[in-house]
């Protein structure tokens, strides 16, 4: 007895006309017994899967970034302009976004008085390249202090000081607010930190009440070396936006 079996038809693929309701006369797929309905209405499915999962992943990269309540729906638009020297500092900004979409690991610096929107601005840009699905992280300067500090005890530690410093020089785009406010650390945590961002070659976004002086003295000269040359340093050298909008009462 011939036990042999003709596979061919089982294992190519093979069409045959169907009517769609939606799409009419189409050709189906069929492969190993399977048939696929119309390509039209798959292509559509495929579509809105993939438009659901990237929806899905923006809501996880919100949620991670871990913004302040107060910025969390903080906006390049929301920025009121109050004095004639925020317009091109705005603009450029927008084009650096642009740049950081695009695979640019330029570093930005908004430096300048307290109340002149630096964090208002660093999150709305945080914001901005997150809806690109790239993954951001916001962690206030002193809190990174924190947990750095916490890792040196046994009793508060979590994670090691290596493991603090791998994660935060790991994230595509890390935005350390005010910088340098209360901050203990020795100048070679922040060198370990910008070299391993510089090594993989990752932007980080910092806000600081420091000028470039300072902020020198505070990172060290060998971070500053890795993080100054390629980084866009914006003044914000207009006045405090908490005194224009005031809603301070008085009697
Ligand atoms: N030009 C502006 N337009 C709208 N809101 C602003 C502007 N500048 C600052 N703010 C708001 O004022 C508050 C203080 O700004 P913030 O970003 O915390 O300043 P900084 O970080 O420079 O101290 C925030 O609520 C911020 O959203
Ligand atoms: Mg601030
Ligand atoms: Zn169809």
């Amino acid at each position: 007895m011939n036990t042999m079996i003709d596979l061919t038809e089982l294992t190519q693929k093979q069409t045959r006309p169907i009517n769609c309701h939606e799409h009419g006369q189409q050709l189906e797929t069929g492969y190993m017994g399977r048939w696929f309905g119309c390509p039209v209405c798959a292509d559509i499915a495929s579509k809105k899967q993939q438009e659901a999962e990237k929806l899905e992943q923006q809501r996880e990269f919100f949620a991670a970034m871990n913004l302040p309540e107060l910025f969390k729906n903080s906006g390049l638009a929301g920025y009121k302009i109050t004095d004639a020297r925020q317009q091109p500092v705005i603009a450029r900004l927008r084009e650096y976004v642009e740049e950081i979409k695009t695979g640019s690991s330029k570093n930005l610096i908004l430096a300048g008085a307290t109340g002149t929107g630096k964090t208002h601005l660093a999150c709305a840009i945080l914001r901005n390249i997150a809806h690109f699905n790239i993954r951001c992280r916001y962690v206030f300067s002193a809190d990174f202090s924190a947990q750095i500090r916490a890792s040196w005890d046994a009793k508060t530690r979590t994670k090691f000081e290596s493991e603090v410093i791998d994660y935060f020089g790991s994230v595509p785009v890390l935005l350390i607010d005010d910088f340098g406010v209360n901050d203990l650390l020795k100048s070679d945590i922040w060198s370990a930190l910008f070299d391993q961002r510089y090594r993989e070659n990752k932007p980080t976004i910092i806000t600081t009440n420091l000028d470039e002086v300072e902020l020198v003295k505070m990172i060290g000269d060998r971070a500053a070396d890795r993080v100054l040359p390629k980084s866009l340093w914006a003044n914000c050298v207009w006045g405090s936006y908490r005194r224009v909008s005031s809603s301070m009462e008085r009697i």
